[in-house]
C-alpha cells in the first residue's frame, strides 16, 4: 500500500534506536536509551506528525560467530532466538515501533552491497595490505577486543588491545607487549592481509561543517573537533572469513565489518517495513529529503553516527540524518551495574516484578538533553513512583471519582468552578510540548507535577467531603470533583508518551476515546465517566529487594563456575563454624590441565586427592598455561556437589586469590603437603 506525503504542516519524521547485538539479553541501560526513543515516537505521534520507528538486531560480527560457536549452534539459530527474546522484551515494555528487523537480512545485505558499490564508483573504497595479529591455534584473525596483553607505555598487564585502562593511552595492537589471544589463549602472530578501506578523509569538508550544526548536541561537536585534530583516518571496512556477516562481492573470503552493515540495518528495516512502496522509501532516504531522520543513541558510539554515517550516507547518495541524540551511560545506586551486587538487572528481571511504567515514568523524570549518565537510584524510584505517580497523580482522580459516581450518577457538572486551575493546566501543554520535542523530558515531568501539586491544593482547600455533608453543596461539590477530574485528565494527556497504558485505563474511567494533545484545551463537561478503578499500586521496597536477588540469580545461571574474580562482590551473608565445618578442603595435585574449547576463562584440570581423581573446570586461564599446571598443588573444596557444565561434569571447586587477570594464584609448586590431606 503506498502512502500519501502528509499535510502541509504535518512533520514526517522516521526515528530510529541502536540496535542491540543479537547475543545478549536486553538489560536496563538498554531500556533507558529505548523508553527515551518510545517517549519522543508516542509525544510526536500525539502532536499529530507522521512518526515511524524502525530498528532491528545487530545480528553479524565475531563475537556472534564465537556466541554461537560456544553453544554449539548455528550463528542462525542464535540470532533468531535472540530477536524473538528481545522483540518480546520490547512489547512487553510498551515500546511502540512500527518494525524490528535484523541485520542478518535480504534487505541489508541489499543495502550494504549497494552502498558498498556506490562508494567504490566514487573512489571511496581503497584496498591495501596491513599487518594484523592472528590466532595460530584459532588460526583466524583476532578483533581488537580479542586480544589482550601489557600496555606498550605504562607497561600494566592484561589491556585491552587498543587502550589502556590504566594509563588511558591508546595503541595499535600490534605495539601490545606480550599479547594473548583471548580465544585460545596462544599467543598471536603478525600477518599481513588484504583490507579494504572508507576514505573518511574525503569527507572532511562537508563534516566539519554538518557536525558543528543543530544535528548534534554541543558537547558531542566539541567532542568531534578533538576527532578532527587526531585526523580522519581511513576506516578499515572489512574482515577477513571466519567472520559472521555478509561477503563482500568481488573479495572472496573478505567481509562487510560489523560496524558498516550495522546502521545500514536503519535502511533495511525501514525498506523491510515498506515493502514495494518506493515512493516512502525515496522520500526518506533520498539524498537532499526533507523527511527528518533523528537517530537515538548512546554516547559510546557517537564516532559511528557522526563521522563515518554521514559520510556514507553522503557517499552514496542518500540523505544524512536531521538529528543524532545521544544520551549517557546508566548507572545504578551511583555506580556501573554490578552483575554481583545485582545491580546488572535485566530487562525480563524487573518485568517479573514491575510494571514497565515505573520506571519508563522514573527515567522520564531523569532525562534531559545532555549527554549526562542517569542514576537510577532505587530507594528514590520507589519514592518517586510512590509520591508522584500514586501520591499526587492518581490520587486527584481516586479523590473525586467516587462523589461523581455515587452522588451525581457519574455526571460530570455542566461547568466548571470559576478557577484558573483549569486553564493553567491547558496552557501549560505548550510548555510541556516543548521541553519533550527538546528531549528535556525530567522539565517536561517537573511541570506536570508542580499542575499535579496544585489540583491536590485545590482539592484540599475546598474539601468537597466536607462540603457535601451540607444540603444544598450539590452543584459545588460536583463542579469541585469536575474541576479535578478535568486536572487529572490533562496530566494524563501530558503523560501519555511516558506511562501510556495507565493513560489507556484512564481513558476508559474518563469514558472518553484516545486522548490527543489538543484535547487538553477543551474540559470534559456534562458527561457520563465510568467507575474509578485503582490504576496503579505503591511500590514496595521488598520487590526491590527481590529485583536485586533474582538479578544476583541470573548471574549464577551465567556462571555456572566462578570463571574469574568479582572485585566488587561484597562479603556473603555470615555463616555459622557449623556450616563451614561442613566444607572439605583438600590439597590436591594437578595430575592434567587442558584449556577448553570455546571457553574464554576456563581450564580443565584432572585433580588427584591422594588416589581418588576429580575433574574440575577452573576459571584461572587468564593466568595459566595449562602445562605449567601439571605436578602443582592447589587447595580444592572436595565435597562440593557435582555441577553439570556446557563442557562436563565439574567435581569440585579449585580455589585461588589474587586481582585477577594474570595475577590469579594457586598454590605454590611447593610439595609440603600431601595430596589429600585436609586444609583444616
Ligand atoms: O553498540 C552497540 O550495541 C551496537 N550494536 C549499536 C549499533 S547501532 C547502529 F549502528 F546499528
Ligand atoms: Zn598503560
Amino acid at each position: 500500500m503506498t502512502q500519501d506525503t502528509p499535510p502541509a504542516g504535518v512533520r514526517d519524521i522516521l526515528i530510529t534506536a541502536a540496535l542491540p547485538y543479537a547475543n545478549g539479553s536486553i538489560h536496563l541501560g538498554h531500556m533507558l536509551e529505548y523508553v527515551q526513543t518510545d517517549i519522543w515516537a508516542r509525544f510526536q505521534r500525539m502532536r499529530g506528525n507522521r512518526t515511524t520507528w524502525v530498528w532491528a538486531d545487530d545480528a553479524h560480527g565475531t563475537p556472534i560467530m564465537l556466541s554461537a560457536q560456544k553453544a554449539g549452534i548455528e550463528p542462525q539459530q542464535l540470532i533468531d532466538a535472540m530477536k524473538a527474546e528481545h522483540e518480546k522484551d520490547f512489547v512487553d515494555f510498551q515500546l511502540s515501533f512500527d518494525n524490528f528487523h535484523t541485520t542478518h537480512s535480504d534487505e541489508n545485505r541489499h543495502f550494504a552491497e549497494l552502498i558498498y558499490s556506490r562508494l567504490q564508483d566514487a573512489g571511496h573504497i581503497s584496498v591495501r595490505e596491513i599487518e594484523q595479529l592472528y590466532d595460530p591455534e584459532a588460526n583466524m584473525f583476532l578483533p581488537a577486543r580479542f586480544v589482550r596483553g601489557t600496555c606498550p607505555r605504562c607497561k600494566a598487564e592484561d589491556q585491552d588491545s587498543d587502550a589502556c585502562e590504566n594509563c588511558s593511552s591508546t595503541y595499535d595492537a600490534t605495539e601490545l607487549l606480550n599479547p594473548r589471544s583471548v580465544i585460545s589463549g596462544a599467543t598471536p602472530v603478525k600477518k599481513m592481509s588484504e583490507q579494504y578501506f572508507f576514505k573518511l578523509g574525503n569527507f572532511e569538508p562537508m563534516l566539519r561543517e554538518w557536525t558543528t550544526g543543530e544535528q548534534l548536541q554541543p558537547e558531542i561537536s566539541n567532542k568531534l573537533k578533538e576527532w578532527f585534530e587526531g585526523g580522519l583516518m581511513d576506516w578499515d571496512i572489512s574482515r577477513n572469513e571466519p567472520y559472521w556477516g555478509f561477503e563482500i562481492p568481488g573479495a572472496p573470503g573478505k567481509y562487510f565489518y560489523v560496524w558498516l552493515d550495522a546502521p545500514i540495518g536503519y535502511i533495511a528495516s525501514h525498506k523491510n517495513l515498506l515493502g514495494d512502496d518506493e515512493d516512502e522509501f525515496n522520500r526518506h532516504w533520498q539524498a537532499g529529503a526533507d523527511t527528518e531522520l533523528v537517530h537515538f543513541i548512546g554516547k559510546d558510539i557517537a564516532y559511528f553516527h557522526t563521522l563515518f554515517w554521514p559520510a556514507v550516507l553522503e557517499g552514496a547518495g542518500f540523505r544524512k540524518p536531521t538529528q543524532v541524540h545521544c544520551h549517557g551511560f546508566l548507572t545504578v545506586n551511583g555506580q556501573k551495574m554490578s552483575k554481583s551486587r545485582g545491580t546488572f538487572i535485566k530487562a525480563r528481571t524487573y518485568l517479573d516484578h514491575l510494571p514497565p511504567e515505573y520506571i519508563r515514568y522514573y527515567f522520564a523524570a531523569k532525562l534531559n538533553a545532555r549527554v549526562e549518565d542517569i542514576d537510577l537510584n532505587l530507594e528514590d524510584f520507589v519514592a518517586r513512583v510512590n509520591s508522584d505517580l500514586v501520591g499526587k497523580v492518581v490520587n486527584i482522580a481516586s479523590r473525586c471519582a467516587g462523589f461523581i459516581t455515587s452522588k451525581f450518577d457519574h455526571q460530570l457538572a455542566d461547568g466548571l468552578p470559576d478557577n484558573e486551575l483549569f486553564n493553567d493546566s491547558a496552557t501549560a501543554g505548550d510548555s510541556i510540548a516543548s521541553a519533550f520535542e527538546k528531549r528535556e523530558y525530567s522539565r517536561a515531568i517537573r511541570e506536570i507535577i508542580a499542575l499535579a501539586d496544585s489540583a491536590n491544593q485545590y482539592i484540599a482547600e475546598n474539601a468537597p467531603w466536607t462540603l457535601a455533608k451540607t444540603p444544598g453543596n450539590e452543584q459545588q461539590v460536583q463542579e469541585i470533583c469536575t474541576l479535578g477530574i478535568n486536572v487529572f485528565r490533562n496530566l494524563m494527556i501530558y503523560l501519555k508518551p511516558v506511562i501510556p497504558e495507565i493513560t489507556e485505563k484512564s481513558e476508559t474511567f474518563l469514558n472518553c476515546g484516545p486522548l490527543s494533545w489538543s484535547d487538553a484545551a477543551h474540559p470534559l463537561i456534562s458527561h457520563r465517566i465510568e467507575k474509578f478503578k485503582p490504576l496503579i499500586k505503591r511500590i514496595e521496597s521488598e520487590t526491590i529487594d527481590a529485583i536485586v536477588e533474582a538479578s544476583k540469580e541470573d548471574l549464577q545461571k551465567e556462571q555456572a563456575v566462578v570463571e574469574g574474580p568479582l572485585a566488587d562482590d561484597p562479603i556473603s551473608e555470615e555463616i555459622s563454624f557449623d556450616d563451614f565445618a561442613k566444607i572439605d578442603l583438600r590439597v590436591a595435585t594437578i595430575e592434567a590441565a587442558e584449556h577448553v574449547k570455546g571457553a574464554d576463562k576456563l581450564l580443565q584440570l584432572t585433580l588427584d586427592l591422594g588416589g581418588e581423581k576429580r575433574n574440575v573446570f577452573a576459571g584461572i586461564k587468564s593466568a595459566y598455561d595449562p602445562a605449567t599446571l601439571v605436578g602443582r598443588q592447589t587447595v580444592m573444596v572436595a565435597n562440593l556437589a557435582p555441577r553439570k557444565m556446557r563442557f562436563g561434569m565439574s567435581e569440585g571447586m579449585v580455589l585461588a586469590a589474587g586481582p585477577g587477570g594474570s595475577d590469579l594464584f594457586i598454590l605454590s609448586p611447593d610439595n609440603g603437603a600431601a595430596a589429600g590431606m585436609r586444609v583444616k
